[in-house]
Parts: C-alpha cells; sequence; structure tokens
C-alpha cells in the first residue's frame, strides 16, 4: 500500500511570526501516519530547514528555474535549494503555468532540473473549467504529463505528480471524490504505461481540501494525498487533513 503524503502550499503566504506559529502547531501534533511536508516562499527556507531540522516534517520550494546556474535575475536553481536541505520542489502549479506562462515543456525541463539534483519534484497537472465543460479534461492533463514523461526518461517513477483542477483551487469549489478518482486513476493508467510501475507513484489531489472534504478524497483508490493551498495556512487544519490521511 502507499504511503499517504500531504504536503502544504504556502504560496506568497508567510511571516517570520506566522512561520514560528504555524510549525510549532505541526510539530506538536506529531507523530503523523502519513508523510508531511510544507513548501514556502524561498526567503523562508533557512529558517523552516532550522525549525524543522531533526523532525520527520520535510520543507520544500515552489518553483526553481530549469537552468543550472546563470545570469537568470530573480530565479532560484535546484541546486540552491538542495542546499536548504529541501526535498521537494513544486513544479507547474497553474498559477506559474496561468501568470507566468509557463508552458508544458518548461515545467518538464524544471522537473528534470530538479530531479537531477536529487530532489523529488511535485509535477502539477489540471484542466481549467473551460476545458472541463469542453470535454477536454483529460486530454489537457494526458498533453501536461506526457511533456514531463517525455523529459523525464527513465526517472519518471521518482516524481509525485499533483492533480489540480483549476477550477477547484482556492475556491472552495472541491472536484467530487469520484471526479477526482476518475482523474487520478487515468493519470495512473498513463504512468503505467510509461513507467510499469506505477502502483508505486504517489498522485495527489489538490484545490480546496479541507478538513471537512480531506477524508473522503483521501478513501479514493488512487488518491495518495493532498497538495493543500489555503487550509495549510492554519496548524488546526492542516493537522487534521494530515490525520485524515494517516
Ligand atoms: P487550495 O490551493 O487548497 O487553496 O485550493 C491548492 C493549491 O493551489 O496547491
Amino acid at each position: 500500500m502507499r504511503k499517504k503524503f500531504v504536503a502544504g502550499n504556502w504560496k506568497m503566504h508567510g511571516s517570520h511570526s506566522a512561520n514560528a506559529e504555524l510549525l510549532s502547531g505541526i510539530l506538536a501534533a506529531r507523530p503523523f501516519a502519513c508523510d508531511v511536508a510544507v513548501c514556502v516562499p524561498f526567503p523562508y527556507l533557512g529558517e523552516v530547514a532550522v525549525a524543522l531540522a531533526g523532525s520527520d516534517v520535510r520543507w520544500g520550494a515552489q518553483d526553481c528555474s530549469a537552468h543550472e546556474k546563470g545570469a537568470y535575475t530573480g530565479e532560484v536553481s535546484a541546486a540552491m535549494l538542495s542546499e536548504f536541505g529541501c526535498r521537494y520542489v513544486i513544479v507547474g502549479h497553474s498559477e506559474r503555468r496561468h501568470y507566468h506562462g509557463e508552458s508544458d515543456q518548461l515545467v518538464a525541463d524544471k522537473a528534470k532540473a530538479v530531479l537531477a539534483r536529487g530532489l523529488t519534484p511535485i509535477v502539477c497537472v489540471g484542466e481549467t473549467l473551460g476545458q472541463r465543460e469542453q470535454g477536454t479534461a483529460h486530454a489537457t492533463v494526458k498533453r501536461q504529463l506526457s511533456a514531463v514523461i517525455h523529459a523525464l526518461g527513465h526517472c519518471v517513477g521518482e516524481m509525485v505528480v499533483a492533480y489540480e483542477p483549476v477550477w477547484a483551487i482556492g475556491t472552495g469549489v472541491t472536484a467530487t471524490p469520484e471526479q477526482a478518482q476518475e482523474m487520478h486513476s487515468l493519470i495512473r493508467a498513463q504512468l503505467h504505461a510509461a513507467t510499469g510501475h506505477a502502483d508505486a507513484m504517489k498522485i495527489l489531489y489538490g484545490g480546496s481540501m479541507k478538513p471537512e472534504n480531506a477524508g473522503s478524497l483521501l478513501a479514493q483508490q488512487d488518491i495518495d494525498g493532498g497538495l493543500i493551498g489555503g487550509a495549510a495556512l492554519k496548524a488546526a487544519d492542516f493537522v487534521a487533513i494530515c490525520r485524515a490521511a494517516g
């Protein structure tokens, strides 16, 4: 059986004091039966690494450059993230794809750069409401995933995938457990066709997951955890989701 994994995506939220309070609330609630991580804004990586050192709560970033190093003002490389003890890097979040114009190819290149440094990419895929209404949800997700599968080659099995329907992110509208499971099983089938061993791969659901709906989503056969935005900013909510995953 796959161990569940719950990752918080803090997005552009936090402050020294808010982070300290949130992390101490998470640490106080250990042990968890699932794997737990927080993906935080770059400037906070140092303090988060210190706060979580010696615990089994992992940390990660929300993006990184596809380049190894060089004249890329404002960018952060996977090598730098690994120096901060990051274990995970979210790539291809829909907010990056949408607001920053990230293409499937760029997302795939970023995932490759992350893996090359021994970190685990959490690769986000998901359709917009328009694409779902037009009946192209699966084709969209398949295309996004294909680019990453192609770029990663024999390392495909090392990534974590997060299915995040864009219409459910930060909206309070959640995919029903059945809608999510349907897409997750299609994703697993695509991963299986590429790797031959996708049974061990983790596919997270993201999009308005909260304590009230986490149990029914996480009970689905192919939902192996959650990528949590809004509900990851309050220790009690995040911990409740981690408990639901246990
Ligand atoms: P949400 O965000 O839980 O606030 O919907 C999830 C995400 O964007 O990763």
